[in-house]
């Protein structure tokens, strides 16, 4: 593994005011998201999908990183501009997802992250296609008996054994680890299992001797569970999630980007910027890595039609401009 190489693509992904954009949703998930505009789910409306966010203009002021997804990797732009080559030319580092999604664990219903197998091998292919870096997310249900411990264990390992694999073949990996928002859990229940997974992970990435420096943490926020009552505000969610970060993550770790995970795009803004006003001296880089909270509104306005191009690509900057605010604290809600 080159580490120059390594510490190339930290000091592209890690710049104050930008985050990444999370545009590598699977064939079946990008299917849900056609759907609820009534969009047929082909292979030529997921380019288009991706054609609309990828080619917005300006986006690189906001954007200096997007997650692939594999298909993606090899189509082409309205203008027959390979997407990752399109992102390149505007200085934003292409990654790619190199998870192959869940599979049963146990009879409590959870799944782990399946992908490690070949996974040396499809990297070197990816790198042919132009990514940089990468993403494996793990996902934890939470219940007042959930997740089990056998499921942390196991998601923790498998993501510092990627993690590992990842920098010997000269890739930045971007840890996930989700804890589901899915639920009427407190904010607290939320909090005592997001550390223990953290805690979990670190322990994970250092017995597997994984250099910190090169990776990147997208975890989720300490946060009420959606369906729970009187759900916590903006500001006790923004400070029990730094405090969660400050106990569980070494400072040695350059970048956190965290998932929007089912939050509206307001409140997923609204939360990244609380954590700025609040703490002005986090010991990370703290951004975004945001799927739907940076693409729903563009999706809705173009519902999958030529016209409304223009109006699409406009929402979707709108939020990518928002949150690029939001990671330096000078977000407000009239900007909305
Ligand atoms: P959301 O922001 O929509 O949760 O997507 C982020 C992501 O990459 C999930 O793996």
């Amino acid at each position: 593994m080159s580490s120059e190489e390594l510490k190339k693509t930290i000091q592209d992904m890690v710049v104050p005011g930008k985050g990444i954009l999370a545009a590598d949703e699977s064939t079946g998930t990008a299917g849900k998201r056609l759907a609820s505009i009534n969009a047929e789910n082909t292979e030529e409306m997921r380019r288009q999908y991706r054609n609309l966010i990828l080619t917005a203009n300006g986006m690189e002021e906001h954007v200096c990183g997007v997650i692939l997804f594999e298909e993606t990797l090899s189509q082409k732009s309205d203008s027959g501009v390979l997407f990752p080559e399109l992102l390149s030319s505007k200085g934003i580092v292409p990654g790619i997802k190199v998870d192959k999604g869940l599979v049963d664990l146990n009879d409590n219903g959870e799944k782990f992250t399946q992908g490690l197998d070949g996974l040396g091998e499809r990297l070197e292919g990816y790198k042919k296609l132009g990514a940089r870096f990468t993403k494996w997310r793990s996902v934890f249900s939470v219940s007042d008996t959930l997740p089990s411990p056998e499921l942390v264990k196991r998601n923790a390992s498998d993501l510092a054994k990627y993690a590992k694999i990842c920098h010997e073949h000269g890739f930045v990996p971007i840890v996930e680890p989700e804890v589901l928002i899915d639920g009427s859990h407190s904010i607290e229940r939320s909090y005592e299992v997001t550390e223990n997974v953290l805690q979990e992970v670190f322990a994970a990435l250092e017995s597997e001797n994984v250099a910190l420096e090169h990776c990147i943490l997208k975890p989720s926020m300490v946060i009420s569970g959606k369906e729970a009552s009187n759900r916590a505000d903006v500001e006790t969610v923004a400070k029990e999630t730094i405090r969660c970060l400050r106990t569980t993550v070494p400072a040695t770790l350059p970048s956190i980007n965290f998932l929007s995970g089912g939050q509206t795009s307001e409140e997923s803004t609204a939360h990244l910027n609380k954590m700025h006003v609040l703490d002005s001296n986090m010991p990370w880089y703290v951004s975004f890595s945001y799927g739907r909270a940076l693409q729903e509104h563009a999706l809705k306005a173009w519902a999958g039609k030529q016209e409304n191009l223009e109006a699409a690509q406009e929402a979707f900057m709108k939020r990518a401009k928002l949150n690029g605010l939001a990671t330096l604290g000078k977000y407000s809600e009239e900007m909305e």
